[in-house]
């Protein structure tokens, strides 16, 4: 628990775990994500490791984290797929990612020798976030200097930059600011399934801080949930069998794709492509298995206009 009072994001460990259990079995030609087993914890890696190996585990609360594990790595692969290819196209010196969660990609994506990242989080998820990053530090070897532990788990990315930002209540554009994220030059800003937490005003407010950071030549690249009747009662369900992992952290906003465009335009975003992931996860030949949260969960990019 945070000085703020409140916990770790655990949803941020469920899409972790998801992407640990598809690393190098699913869509492999396309998706990879090796870091995301180094950030969780031992107790994390147990239904990762029966997700892979295909062994549901017997008892009620296992098999409840088998399950969900299993459904996350099914929407996650064409997510990061999605995002991933998104990014690579149009990446620049500057990378923001609001609320990062275990994103893994300032540690494993090639191509940002020269980027800086800005990882934006609420303070008690990075600080949990931190703390696996330092679990995860390799010792490195120097051949006349015995070993020695690096602080964090080192990235590709130029340089990580930690701003802690809660974005229901803090001042995000005063806080890059703080952390040295240059308004006047392009900024490549990701926001990954984060917008479904927010309220309506958080996700606007949010969207007028980042679109007064965006210079010409920038570009937004944002997942959301789009409303979907199968998909609420596939959570619901979910809930009533006893899954707590998402319980603490509630839906609180769903969009069209026609009013979250809307919205970007307002701020002098252009959306250029939005898509839903359930014909993506098809090409990759995955088993698909929960087509209503594949067809609303949406990525979309945007420029300025
Ligand atoms: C489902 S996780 C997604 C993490 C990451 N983007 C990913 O896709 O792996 C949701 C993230 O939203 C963040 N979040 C939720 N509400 C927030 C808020 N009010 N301010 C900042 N971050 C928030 C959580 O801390 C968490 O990291």
């Amino acid at each position: 628990m945070s000085e703020s009072g409140r916990a770790a994001s655990r949803t941020a460990v469920l899409v972790c775990q998801g992407r640990a259990a598809a690393n190098g079995r699913v869509a492999t030609e396309r998706f990879a994500d090796p870091v995301a087993t180094e950030l969780l914890r031992v107790a994390e890696r147990t239904a990762v490791d029966e997700v892979r190996a295909n062994t549901p585990p017997k008892g009620w609360r296992e098999r409840t984290a088998y399950e969900s594990v299993r459904a996350c790595a099914d929407v996650v692969v064409p997510r990061t797929v999605a995002i991933d290819e998104a990014l690579r196209a149009r990446m620049t010196g500057q990378f923001v990612v609001l609320g990062a969660g275990l994103d893994t990609r300032a540690w494993r994506l090639p191509g940002l020798a020269q980027t800086d990242v800005w990882e934006v989080d609420h303070p008690a998820s990075q600080q949990d976030k931190r703390a696996r990053l330092a679990d995860a530090a390799p010792a490195l070897r120097a051949p006349d200097a015995g070993s020695r532990l690096a602080a964090e788990l080192p990235a590709v990315a130029r340089s990580v930059r930690f701003t802690p930002v809660d974005l229901a209540v803090d001042d995000l554009g005063a806080a890059l600011d703080a952390a040295g994220h240059d308004p006047s030059s392009p900024t490549t800003w990701l926001w990954e399934g984060v917008v479904p937490y927010l309220t309506r005003d958080q996700v606007r407010t949010t969207v007028a801080a980042l679109a007064a950071r965006t210079a010409p030549g920038s570009t937004l690249v944002v997942n959301y949930q789009a409303p979907s009747a199968k998909a609420a009662a596939g959570r619901l369900l979910t809930r009533v069998l006893g899954s707590s992992i998402t319980s603490g952290e509630p839906w609180r906003s769903l969009w069209k794709p026609e009013r979250m465009a809307a919205l970007l335009a307002e701020y002098g975003l252009r959306v250029v492509s939005d898509d839903d992931l359930l014909a993506l996860a098809h090409t990759l030949g995955g088993p698909a298995r929960v087509r209503a949260s594949l067809r609303s969960s949406r990525v979309a990019v945007a420029n300025r206009a």
